[in-house]
């Protein structure tokens, strides 16, 4: 776990990881699956998560994950995480995905995903992050719509629990 609870901005942690999608990827008719995209998400997530918190981290959950193109075995798929907020021990990552035509270098934005990663200590136990320091108006606004985000969350999962509890229900 690290010493060093200095806030961070946003630049230390923003990562990036690129595959060439294969056949194993895809299925017969040559469309790459939502999960191998998903799982290169929660991957470059994590990595962001790691370096800004300098912990493990836990996936807690994925807010929203867009597939808004195809994307199509050949091309390279590049998966951009950042930062976008912190809370106590959790983070929201939003992740942006574009596949590249390597031949003609044409590249089209296939999908955005935003995970909240959580840092846990050896036992699992959730433990405070640094704070984020944003430098850029797109890294403010972001940080903005993650507020957003966990606001609408929290509200949700409260209308839920109390809905729950007037009918009778067990929470689960
Ligand atoms: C995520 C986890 C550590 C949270 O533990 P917990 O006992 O609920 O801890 P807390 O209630 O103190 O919540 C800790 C933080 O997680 C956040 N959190 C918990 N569940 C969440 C969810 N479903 N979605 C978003 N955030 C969540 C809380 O808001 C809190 O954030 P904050 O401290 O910044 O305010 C725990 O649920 C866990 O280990 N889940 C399994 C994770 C996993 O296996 N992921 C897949 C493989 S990595």
């Amino acid at each position: 776990m690290t010493q060093d609870r200095e806030p961070r901005p946003v630049s230390r942690s923003s990562s990036e990881l690129i595959r060439w999608m294969s056949l194993q990827d895809a299925n017969s008719a040559g469309f790459v699956h939502g999960g191998v995209v998903m799982r290169m998400c929660d991957e470059v997530a994590g990595i962001a998560a790691i370096r800004h918190s300098g912990c493990r981290v836990v996936t807690a959950g994925m807010d929203r994950m867009t597939f808004t193109e195809p994307v199509h075995v050949g091309e390279l798929l590049r998966c951009r995480a950042c930062v976008n907020a912190v809370w106590r021990t959790s983070m929201e990552v939003g992740v942006r995905v574009e596949a590249e035509n390597a031949v003609t270098a044409q590249v089209r934005h296939t999908s955005t995903a935003y995970l909240t990663m959580v840092a846990v200590d050896e036992k699992g136990e959730p433990v405070e992050v640094p704070r984020l320091i944003p430098e850029t108006p797109d890294e403010e606004r972001r940080g903005r719509e993650a507020e957003t985000r966990r606001r609408n969350r929290l509200a949700e999962r409260e209308e839920i629990l109390g809905a729950r509890q007037a009918s009778g229900e067990i929470a689960g």
